[in-house]
């Protein structure tokens, strides 16, 4: 029969089959052009299935088929040679089982050492009372005062705040949410597979930059010199920035970490409980508009592709309207994201444009008074994933890092 009809007969493909002729593990006659496969060939195919089964390699099989072929042995010689081969494989087998278990022991003792503690084992984390203090009202000037609260441990878990206009803040679960924060209903939920499955539809460049990005800041970002002031992240999302540095910030600073979506805030805080029982990390639902905070009351503002990510929607530069939060020499911490061109059909309308472009970025940030300390590239890349749905065939896409100090 032909290798079309051999290869069905036997359930495989005419690649293996050709594979293994190429081995010389089947070694069919020829009529005319045609490879001729006969009940030899058979037999040949079903000794590398049962040797396959048994565990050799298909390198293996070739050694004991030529050996086969070209010996002629007697049965006697023949059986001699098959248990020998059949002998080897079976210590190297014992081997293989005992480096298994080997594996296995050393993975279930350290499975041992690592229970899993439930999430409810850690102290439940609230806003830090050290945090109350700064709380304003930007439309009465007047300081928000707890009014009624549940307060654990120095931190408050629930509770409403009230200023002299009226306006009042919530704490719910430990959030603490201001005007503009949006509704539950409208954000997606973040399962507890969330940074695997980001990492597996990410494209692998944007992945190196974020990577990259993130090691510079870690590597060139002061956060010595907040040891007890307020620094506030601008858009903390899903914490990649604050779950790379949060080793670095001090205990007596107070982290401020601003979202707008309720659940990306319940989820980072739940994911980092064991790491904030301190009280350092108050995580604030509002929009970034409607900041409730005293002016000129931080030290620091990280701003890890906020304003690039509300750029997306509005024509203003987002800076503009809270560099007043900040103290005078006080430091920006700032990570954008940058065009190197735009296609004919970016998604970033044509008003917005200029604040991804590092000069207007730069030059802005210099109007508002920063003095430039350090900057870094990373390389442009065209690709994202679902969650950066920015990239459009054509663009480049690089981000700029920025640290500069205000001084008024
Ligand atoms: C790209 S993410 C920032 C990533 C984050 N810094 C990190 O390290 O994972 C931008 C975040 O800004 C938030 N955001 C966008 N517009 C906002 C607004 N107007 N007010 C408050 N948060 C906003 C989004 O919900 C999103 O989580």
């Amino acid at each position: 029969m032909r290798i079309g009809e051999f290869a069905v007969k036997n359930n495989t493909t005419i690649d293996t089959i050709r594979h293994y002729m190429d081995l010389s593990l089947l070694i069919p006659g020829k009529v005319g052009p045609y490879y001729e496969f006969d009940s030899n060939c058979q037999k040949d195919y079903d000794t590398i299935l049962s040797l396959k089964h048994i565990g050799f390699t298909l390198a293996e099989i070739q050694t004991l088929m030529l050996y086969e072929r070209i010996g002629r042995h007697t049965e006697y010689s023949r059986k001699k040679t098959y248990r020998a081969f059949f002998y080897n494989k079976l210590l190297w087998i014992e081997e293989e089982l005992y480096r298994l278990n080997s594996m296995k022991d050393r993975l279930q003792d350290t499975l041992k050492s690592m229970p899993l503690e439930s999430g409810h084992s850690h102290p439940q984390s609230g806003v830090p009372f050290k945090a109350l203090p700064l709380l304003y009202c930007n439309e009465c000037g007047t300081s928000y005062v707890l009014s009624e609260g549940q307060v654990e441990n120095g931190q408050v878990i629930s509770g409403k705040l009230t200023c002299s206009c009226e306006n009042s803040l919530k704490i719910r679960d430990g959030i603490l949410y201001g005007k503009g924060a949006l509704h539950h209903d409208m954000c997606d939920d973040i399962g507890d597979t969330f940074i695997d499955d980001y990492v597996k539809t990410t494209h692998v460049d944007y992945l190196k930059n974020l990577f990259m990005s993130l090691q510079w800041a870690r590597n060139n970002y002061a956060f010595s010199d907040h040891k007890d002031g307020v620094i506030l992240e601008l858009g903390s999302g899903r914490g990649f920035f604050l779950r790379n540095v949060i080793d670095l910030l001090s205990k007596d600073s107070l982290y401020i970490a601003v979202d707008h979506n309720p659940r990306s805030q319940a989820w980072l805080k739940e994911s980092l409980a064991d790491v904030i029982g301190n009280g350092n990390i108050l995580f604030l639902c509002c929009d970034f508009k409607t900041i409730p905070l005293r002016p000129e009351s931080l030290a620091a503002m990280i701003d890890a592709t906020g304003s690039s990510n509300y750029a997306f929607e509005h024509e203003d530069f987002l800076l503009d309207s809270l560099v007043d939060l900040l103290a005078d020499g006080s430091t920006i911490y700032g990570h954008y994201l940058v065009f190197k061109n735009f296609a004919f059909n970016s998604i970033i309308p044509e008003k917005s444009r200029k604040w991804f472009k590092k000069e207007s970025v730069k030059d802005q940030l210099a109007v508002l008074g920063f003095n430039h300390l350090k900057e870094y590239e990373t390389s442009p890349i065209s690709q994202g994933g679902p969650r950066e749905s920015f990239f459009v065939e054509g663009e480049k896409i690089f981000n700029y890092l920025y640290i500069g100090k205000l001084c008024r």
